[in-house]
């Protein structure tokens, strides 16, 4: 049944779209297609850009003021009853748009039923999803932000603090545990600008694309975008209604952020066993075996790197969905959000659950000095040395190849080698190499643009402190 008498329609089709239907949907079909389930997290978003829209057709006169006004006074009730748990959601009305404009209409009567003048619901779900993430751009945007103070926090902590840089997972050159941790604040730096880019493509107003070709009624685009603080509008009526590039981005971006964080476990995980042993993790963030009484497990670094594979599914399946798609609208396009929202979920509850365990993680600084020791790890200075009496480096190299391999025959380190032992290898060896081979005398050598010398992270790390706000 139709709620207006001059609406008229069959009895038996009573969707929004039924004027030419003469059967109801089958139940198989509504419960196939609904939507409602996970868009309803759209609702607040969707009462943005109804509002913003029905102000505009006010103004242009396609509906009164006062309409405009019941309008606005209904969606602003609406939202207040879904906020406070006592609005229905209707699996036989498909989707957020449908459950909303049914819901005003019932109760404005028919000034509810011409908000969905000029607009499909083909630009209003890319409308919606714009907005909403462009809100979820800003929170991602400050997750990254808590967890680069966390490693700023630690970086300033754990200063001075020396252990082994790798490189395939072989000790290769001493570093400043700090250096390592303001690797993470350049790499969650670089998705956070990533973030912003593709809040950019987000931020364009697809509302009055319509179904697919525009509208011929005399909408109002930029008067829309500027009340929904969009920077411009789309172009192109059938691009604007087919393209979902921006979700893809977005997810691009969430696996970018996702795979950062799953390196960052896998140190982590590897950190805190038995044969590292340079962190301990706070014990709430830990558990143990059911079976082992002694063990301490890192599960929410597993966790986490665990769930990369989720999210990387995520930006296969819309990828997948989008591929074999003609212009413009399809409804294969529903799909995409659900990977979406989970990716979504999942990698901001990775973003704070890491940042808050690294605020309990503990760094077992004597431990990674000790393990700087025994790997020869200064050879590079000894090549370097040799470099700068104008030996070319790679004859230093192998000089320097063929100590190590002496001091692995005695069984002593590179700077317990007696001079004359190295002097036997090049003449140009002398009393001033002991101070290149220590590692402190190592890593602070090191002191090009981006090297880990103290004085240089100490300037990387004043750096990071000023743009992330933090006043120490
Ligand atoms: N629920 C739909 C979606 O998520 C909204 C657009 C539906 N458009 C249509 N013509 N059926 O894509």
């Amino acid at each position: 049944m139709n709620d207006f008498q001059d609406i008229p329609g069959p009895a038996s089709s009573d969707k929004l779209w039924g004027g030419r239907f003469s059967e109801a949907t089958a139940a198989s079909v509504e419960a196939f297609s609904a939507s409602i389930h996970y868009d309803c997290r759209l609702y607040r978003h969707d009462i943005m850009g109804s509002k913003a829209h029905a102000r505009m057709l006010a103004q242009q006169k396609l509906i009164s003021p006062e309409e405009a006004a019941a309008i606005v006074q209904g969606l602003d009730n609406i939202q207040a009853e879904i906020e406070a748990g006592r609005f229905e959601f209707k699996p036989e009305l498909e989707d957020i748009h449908m459950n909303i404009e049914k819901a005003l209409t019932e109760r404005i009567g028919e000034a509810g039923a011409r908000l969905h003048t000029g607009r499909s619901r083909n630009d209003q779900i890319n409308l919606d999803l714009r907005l909403y993430l462009r809100d979820e751009c800003d929170r991602l945007d400050t997750l990254l932000a808590e967890l680069q103070r966390v490693f700023a926090m630690l970086a300033r902590r754990y200063l001075g603090a020396i252990m082994p840089g790798y490189t395939h997972l072989q000790r290769a050159q001493p570093v400043l545990l700090s250096h390592h941790l303001l690797a993470y604040v350049s790499m969650f730096g670089r998705d956070r600008e990533r973030i912003g880019d593709c809040r950019k493509r987000i931020n364009v107003l697809p509302l009055g694309a319509a179904a697919l070709a525009g509208t011929s009624l005399p909408i109002d685009r930029n008067m829309v975008a500027e009340e929904l603080g969009f920077a411009a509008i789309s172009d192109n009526s059938m691009d604007t209604t087919a393209d979902r590039d921006f979700v893809l981005e977005t997810l691009f971006c969430l696996n970018l952020i996702q795979v950062h964080l799953s390196r960052l476990s896998e140190e982590l995980v590897l950190w805190s066993s038995k044969e590292f042993e340079f962190i301990r993790i706070g014990d709430r963030y830990c558990t143990g075996s059911s079976l082992m009484p002694q063990k301490k497990n890192p599960d929410i670094p597993e966790l986490v790197r665990g769930k990369s594979g989720r999210v990387t599914g995520a930006l296969m399946a819309l990828l997948m969905t989008v591929k074999g798609l003609p212009l413009t609208y399809n409804r294969d396009l529903q799909e995409d959000k659900e990977p979406l929202f989970d990716a979504l979920d999942t990698v901001k509850a990775c973003l704070a659950i890491t940042a808050e365990m690294l605020s309990h993680t503990e760094f077992d600084t004597d431990r990674m000095r000790q393990a700087t020791g025994g790997g020869f790890m200064t050879a590079t200075d000894l090549a370097d040395y040799l470099v700068c009496k104008n030996l070319p480096f790679r004859q230093a190299h192998g000089v320097a190849g063929q100590i190590v391999a002496r001091c692995q025959e005695l069984g002593c380190e590179l700077d317990e080698l007696p001079l004359d032992e190295m002097q036997h290898f090049s003449p140009l060896i002398q009393e001033d190499i002991y101070t290149k081979l220590s590692i402190e005398g190592s890593v602070n050598s090191r002191i090009s643009a981006g090297g880990t010398a103290q004085s240089r992270v100490e300037q990387a790390l004043a750096s990071v402190e000023h743009q992330l706000g933090i006043y120490s």
